[in-house]
């Protein structure tokens, strides 16, 4: 697959996307936010791939949010076409059947910070500096903002950024629950290599279950998310993963998983 705003690796049972318009530290336009949907569709078929890793090109951003430079003179048809596409793009990883890992190695800014956060986990390194600063250019966030940074860390926090457009850093991220963890800047790939690697390694039904259940369980009553979880339990048990599973530690041997 050819892209120009993307690169797109495939090695060990990990994609990785980077969001290569460093000169823009890495806006998304149009065109990128195409090609990163391109590449998911890819992933979806590729039963090679156990897990994606989405980061950014050069040492200052995972990316600085939308364009903004496209949005002089933007109509309000032309900003609502705007955030369904940073919805689609955002619901895209969210909905993927795969866990994907969000390495923040820099400014995750605005739509940055959204995409970020539609990802599953979120590995920052240290001099990462993260904001909804939509506030800053008299906008809101328009690709899930308001409401994923909301269910992740509550609605004082939530709004606290939202109205200051304030940047944090990534031990301020880590200690709200905004990513998984703070990483020194030195120790930050191969930190996100060694989670990819071991998340390539686990069962691939049991992790597509659980984050469906988890995914779409805050959103129902606890008895409806219950019920799902049981019949979610019932599949994933019917899994020959599971057998594997249970044969590998009566064997004392480590388990390979087949997506089976
Ligand atoms: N869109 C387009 N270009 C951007 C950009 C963006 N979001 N962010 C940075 N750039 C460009 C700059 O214009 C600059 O390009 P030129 O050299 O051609 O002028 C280049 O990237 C480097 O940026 P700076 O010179 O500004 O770098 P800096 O180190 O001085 O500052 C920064 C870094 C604090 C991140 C600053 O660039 C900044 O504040 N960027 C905007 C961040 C932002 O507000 N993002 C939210 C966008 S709105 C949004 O995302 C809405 C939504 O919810 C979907």
């Amino acid at each position: 697959m050819e892209f120009k705003h993307i690169i797109y690796e495939k090695a060990e049972g990990i994609a990785t996307i980077t969001l290569n318009r460093p000169e823009a530290l890495n806006a998304f336009n149009k065109e990128l936010i195409t090609e990163v949907l391109q590449a998911i569709e890819d992933i979806k078929t590729d039963e090679a791939i156990r897990v994606v890793v989405l980061t950014g090109a050069g040492e200052k951003a995972f990316s600085a949010g939308a364009d903004i430079k496209a949005m002089k003179g933007m109509t309000a048809l032309k900003a609502r076409e705007l955030s369904l596409m940073g919805e689609k793009l955002c619901l895209a990883f969210e909905n993927l059947e795969k866990p994907v890992i969000a390495a923040i190695n820099g400014y995750a800014l605005g739509g940055g910070l959204e995409a970020a956060m539609s990802c599953d986990l979120r590995i920052a390194s240290e001099n990462a500096r993260m904001g909804q600063t939509e506030i800053n250019i008299g906008l809101i966030p328009g690709w899930g903002g308001t409401q994923r940074l909301t269910r992740l860390i509550g609605a004082t926090k939530a709004k606290e950024l939202i109205y200051t457009g304030k940047l944090i850093d990534a031990k301020t991220a880590e200690q709200l629950g905004i990513v998984n963890m703070a990483v020194p800047a030195d120790k930050f790939k191969e930190t996100v290599r060694q989670l990819a690697l071991d998340l390539a390694q686990k069962a691939p039904v049991a992790i597509k279950v659980a984050k469906a259940l988890i995914n779409k369980g805050s959103e129902i009553s606890l008895d409806a998310a219950l019920a799902l979880e049981r019949e979610g339990f019932g599949v994933v048990a019917s899994t020959e993963d599971l057998q594997e599973g249970v044969s590998a530690f009566t064997e004392k041997r480590k388990p390979t998983f087949k997506g089976k």
